[in-house]
């Protein structure tokens, strides 16, 4: 079994180890019967004595969640929900085999050292920190950004031209926003894409208009004569999974910069590539012209709803005015502990642990599916793959792009495309499960690809 489980700083060791045990299981992450750990590897890995590992052990057998077999080592006898004290409410369950794209791999969420970070921050931050009232966010994480973004993606920024949002989709209303009350009026945006970007744009008071995507990415050729700015994914197409070829990153840069308009970048999974370092953010080839969006939510959790705009010079100021108007900027005992990890270089540890993961099991996935005959496109990144299916396994158009078989649930590409129609085909978030539902996640993806529908 290999679970990373996360001690609370905050309780007495004893109570610390029996919390991880007990939310590991929570989460799914020792089903029922499994083994656990040796105490030693325990006590290891969570920087505690055996003796306190042996006694949380202890309290959990005489709770119920555990079980000792003499000779055989400790199990996991119940799962939670069945033991304990029945929660104040019934949360919603997720799906046992969660093949959803979206988010990073339950139970990574390096928590303890989070924990320790937002305790350091409560504790002097409120007292020392200069009052950051422009809209920008706080100093402190800015400059470790601007760092960080060009250390990890050839970002070239300063301290000045970053703002911190609530993630990127915060980000984009923001932007659109600004764009809006600088007379912006058309926005082109890749077709298929994130869901719902599109009417975020709308909303905002801007055209859109429908970017289709091939196989070398978006078709730049395509954007409008009246298009102010055009949203790409260029490291990584989302969902359909090329790269901006390089004669298009060309000419869109080339378009940008001669009609001095807007390209965004949304960079959401730029760190995950798996066969080589990642290709350059486009930002760095027109600082001003390019806005490169980033935020926490594939490397440490979607709900942290932390992440960050790197600005051309003439959008800073009307961007900061949008933020502080709309949203009142971002809670700041979060921004200093995101700092605190960047400084420490724990972020940067944790998001090459999830590479290699990622990795991993891109490369078994692609392995199960050419055994069933199969093709993937797409380059080696992310946390996602599209999946050809056949026709006849397309959900009907009422599914809301949803696809379910037995305990195993994934997405429809449906979902994601708005007028350019695309063929049938899964986009396989493989990132999600734990990693002990994961081969059984992929088993129950190629045995529903196999099956004869009629
Ligand atoms: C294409 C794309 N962009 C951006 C994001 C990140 O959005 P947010 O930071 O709002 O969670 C995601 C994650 O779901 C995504 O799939």
């Amino acid at each position: 079994m290999d679970v990373a489980f996360s001690l609370d700083p905050a309780l007495p060791k004893r109570r610390g180890v029996e919390q991880a045990i007990r939310s590991a299981a929570a989460q799914g992450l020792l089903p029922e019967g499994s083994r656990m750990p040796a105490a030693r590897e325990l006590a290891a890995d969570l920087g505690v004595s055996r003796g306190t590992v042996v006694a949380a052990i202890d309290d959990l057998v005489a709770d119920g969640l555990l079980v000792t077999r003499p000779r055989a080592g400790t199990f996991v006898a119940r799962t939670p929900t069945t033991v304990g004290r029945a929660a104040p409410e019934a949360a919603p369950t997720a799906p046992r085999l969660d093949l959803r794209p979206g988010r990073p791999e339950s139970g990574s969420f390096p928590a303890a050292r989070w924990a320790a970070a937002v305790r350091r921050a409560a504790s002097t931050a409120l007292m020392t920190n200069p009052v950051d009232d422009d809209g920008a966010g706080s100093l402190e994480l800015r400059t470790e950004l601007a760092a960080y973004l060009a250390r990890s993606r050839g970002v070239e920024t300063t301290p000045a031209s970053l703002v911190v949002s609530a993630g990127y989709r915060s980000a984009s209303t923001v932007l659109a926003v600004a764009m809006r009350s600088l007379g912006m009026a058309e926005v082109a945006i890749e077709d298929p894409a994130l869901p719902g970007i599109d009417h975020l744009w709308r909303s905002a008071g801007l055209r859109v208009l429908d970017l289709p995507v091939d196989a070398r990415g978006a078709r730049t050729d395509r954007i409008g004569r009246d298009t102010d700015a055009v949203v790409l994914t260029p490291a990584h197409q989302f969902p359909l999974g090329g790269a901006l070829d390089a004669e298009r990153r060309r000419d869109v840069v080339a378009w940008a910069r001669r009609t001095r308009r807007f390209i965004v970048e949304d960079d959401y999974d730029g760190e995950f590539r798996f066969d080589r370092r990642p290709v350059a953010a486009l930002q760095r080839s027109a600082p001003d012209q390019v806005v490169y969006a980033g935020s926490v939510s594939k490397t440490l959790d979607t709900r942290l709803r932390l992440g960050w705009m790197a600005l051309p010079h003439d959008l800073v100021a009307p961007v900061r005015a949008s933020l502080l108007t709309l949203t009142g900027g971002v809670p700041l005992l979060d921004q200093l502990a995101l700092a605190d990890l960047i400084r420490s270089g724990d972020y940067e540890r944790h998001v090459r642990r999830q590479r290699r993961e990622y990795a991993r099991r891109h490369d078994v996935l692609l392995r199960a599916l050419s055994r069933v005959g199969v093709p993937v496109p797409g380059i080696p990144a992310g946390l996602q793959a599209v999946v050809p299916i056949a026709t006849a396994l397309r959900p009907p158009a009422d599914a809301d792009g949803q696809i379910r078989s037995g305990d195993f649930v994934t997405h429809s590409l449906d979902r994601y495309t708005r007028q350019h129609a695309q063929a049938p085909a899964a986009v396989v978030g493989f990132a999600t499960p734990p990693r002990g539902t994961f081969g059984t996640a992929i088993d129950a993806l190629t045995r529903w690809l196999q099956q004869d529908p009629r």
